[in-house]
């Protein structure tokens, strides 16, 4: 709306010039006629008396046209759009943020007013789409929440039978554990993403090794490719490099994508993690011959809560991507995917070197 408008010249009053010259010319043209009537009044003898009653009826007639016309104008011109903002604006108070007030004009005369609407229907889409995202949020925050806990309550109430194996007592105890592990890295990760969404720079930049970081990630992955029998790869290019940004963080980026290439690829197959420089940017790619994604679950990846994998929903809340997309935004680099189901899924970072 706004760069349509920045071509459309917007005017100023909704009362143009011509109205008040109306108003000048009417009156003028009356005035001749009143003149014209005494004249008239004169010629035909009419009494003092008669005379001076039709002149009032003529004034009165001519100002109560003027007032009628004038009043049409207002209630159109003014009123009638103000009161369906006021209407409008009463609905949002209410909490509807599905009202909209419809334009007054047409595309090409657009003035301040009708500016005003479109501008007060853009404020109530985005106030809606932030109220959607609000209540989407703590909805799949309940949700991720009450899951554990569920799991919790049923293995505690499991322990609390008598004659268990202690086998048995071992599995309920580490169910329960897991559980409780999911529960706090879920509020680890919630507390992370909104720290860093009201962030607009990196906090703790320091001077790191990114190949070393990149090694560390990938070797906390060790026990999963062995117990998985999946072929890891790392092929890095740089020797040593050296890089200003938040390590700690990056960490995060390196964690869940590996994380994800191990998760999603079955048995015996391969994840490959890759480092190089070219043309400037440093280029990190994690790619694995899992299950791959189809269109719509690329679509939405990168948006919180968000799993497409439902086999795989028990493990994680669908923060990770989410998160890694927030850090490199924050450290001016760049994450992009290619997938292709039941073939496999490439995530290529860059990062400014
Ligand atoms: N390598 C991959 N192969 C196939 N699907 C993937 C891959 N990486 C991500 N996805 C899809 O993207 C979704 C979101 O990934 P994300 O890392 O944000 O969440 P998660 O791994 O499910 O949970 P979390 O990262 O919070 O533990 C995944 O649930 C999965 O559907
Ligand atoms: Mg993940």
């Amino acid at each position: 709306m706004n760069s349509d408008r920045a071509n459309i010249a917007v005017k100023s009053s909704r009362f143009p010039h011509s109205v008040f010259w109306g108003y000048f010319i009417t009156l003028c043209l009356m005035s001749g006629l009143h003149t014209g009537l005494l004249l008239l009044m004169q010629k035909l003898d009419l009494s003092e008396i008669v005379q001076v009653h039709i002149t009032l009826l003529y004034w009165a007639f001519v100002a109560g046209s003027l007032t009628l016309y004038t009043r049409v104008q207002v209630r159109k011109t003014y009123e009638i759009p103000m009161l369906k903002l006021a209407e409008a604006t009463a609905k949002i108070a209410d909490g509807d943020f599905s009202v909209r007030v419809e334009p007054m004009s047409e595309h090409e005369k657009l003035d301040y007013l009708d500016v005003m609407i479109a501008d007060f229907n853009k404020m109530t889409e985005e106030l809606g789409s932030i109220e959607t995202l609000r209540v989407d949020f703590f909805s799949n925050v309940s949700h991720e929440i009450k899951t554990p806990i569920s799991v919790i309550k049923n293995a505690a109430e499991m322990l609390k039978k008598h004659n268990l194996s202690t086998e048995k007592q071992q599995e309920y105890i580490d169910i329960i554990t897991n559980a409780a592990k999911r529960l706090s890295t879920l509020i680890t990760n919630i507390l992370r993403l909104n720290k860093l969404e009201n962030r607009t720079i990196m906090p703790h930049t320091g001077e790191f090794d990114l190949c070393d970081r990149l090694v560390q990630s990938a070797l906390m992955f060790e026990t999963v490719w062995e117990e998985k029998n999946i072929e890891f790869e790392a092929e890095i290019a740089d020797e040593r490099k050296m890089i200003t940004a938040d390590a700690e963080l990056l960490s995060l980026v390196w964690n869940n994508l590996l994380s994800n290439a191990f998760k999603f690829t079955e048995n015996g197959g391969t994840v490959t993690l890759r480092e190089y420089t070219d043309n400037g940017r440093i280029y990190i790619i994690v790619e694995d011959t899992g299950c791959g994604m189809n269109e719509q679950t690329k679509k939405h990846i990168f948006d919180k809560f968000y799993q497409g994998d439902t086999s795989h929903s028990t493990e994680g809340n669908g923060l990770g991507l989410a998160l890694a997309l927030r850090v490199l935004q924050l450290s001016g680099g760049m994450i992009d995917v290619e997938s292709t189901p039941g073939k496999g899924t490439k995530f290529i970072v860059t990062l400014p070197e």
